[in-house]
């Protein structure tokens, strides 16, 4: 079994968010960008959504512009959004289900029904030299047709293990435990993310085959009392303590 060092990606979607709730240029998302980075972001993602809520698309321009650590493009799989990537050639790119009516992402991708278009957006980035994830439950079926398809890297959900408590979360983590397992003796990448925030991140963290945590609305949120650069560099002592308990 290998234990890797948990990478820190961080979604700086709710910069955009703030942004985009006045129509200000403010706050910069240069500036968010550098200050994740200059806190220790070993990645940055954005969430370019069908219905623009938050990021634009000329965020996406600037951001592979000015990244200097890895850009993750998290987008629903649709060719409008192929489109986007091929053009801007992210690092990675996530691909997620989107309804229009939710507040965030609601569960991972159902990779069953929707095979065949999966497998085509993934054929077309990877065939231009972008990594794709594919962002999953912890099921073993939904990982196995993942690496089946061809993605190189999975992004366990942790949206629910987040939300839940006591018995049930155990249940949850547990699965997630399991789903790593098998994920990377699939061959794949295992990411993880959704909901994590200073308290629960040390669990998931501590999951050996877990490579890369992507983690948004929780730093943003720290960020309004502490910076955005310190709320990163919490985040990876929370990661890194995480670990040390393993
Ligand atoms: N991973 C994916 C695929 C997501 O869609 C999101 C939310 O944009 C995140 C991680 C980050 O979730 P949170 O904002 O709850 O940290």
């Amino acid at each position: 079994m290998t234990t890797y060092p948990t990478t820190l990606g961080v979604n700086i979607d709710h910069v955009a968010t703030i942004r985009q709730a006045r129509g200000t240029t403010y706050p910069d998302f240069k500036e968010a960008i550098y200050q994740a980075e200059a806190g220790g972001a070993d990645g940055i993602t954005i969430h370019l959504r069908e219905d623009r809520r938050h990021v634009q698309d000329a965020d996406v321009y600037l951001a592979r512009e000015c990244v200097t650590t890895h850009l993750n493009l998290e987008m629903a799989a649709t060719e409008e959004m192929v489109e986007i990537a091929l053009r801007v050639k992210p690092d990675f790119c996530c691909l997620v289900p989107e309804k229009r009516e939710e507040l965030t992402t609601e569960g991972g991708l159902d990779v069953v029904s929707h095979q065949k278009r999966i497998a085509k957006v993934c054929r077309a980035l990877r065939s231009a030299g972008i990594a794709v994830s594919l962002f999953v439950e912890p099921n073993p079926q939904v990982l196995e047709l993942s690496a089946k398809i061809g993605a190189d890297i999975v992004e366990l959900h942790t949206g629910e293990y987040a939300l839940a408590a006591g018995e049930a979360q155990r249940a949850t983590y547990n699965s997630i435990v399991q789903a790593a397992q098998h994920g990377e003796e699939l061959g794949l990448q295992v990411n993880a993310g959704h909901g994590l925030h200073q308290a629960n991140v040390g669990a998931i963290a501590a999951i050996p085959q877990i490579r890369e945590l992507n983690i948004g609305h929780a730093i943003v949120a720290d960020a309004i009392f502490i910076s955005l650069k310190a709320a990163v560099q919490a985040f990876r002592l929370a990661i890194r303590e995480g670990k040390m308990m393993a």
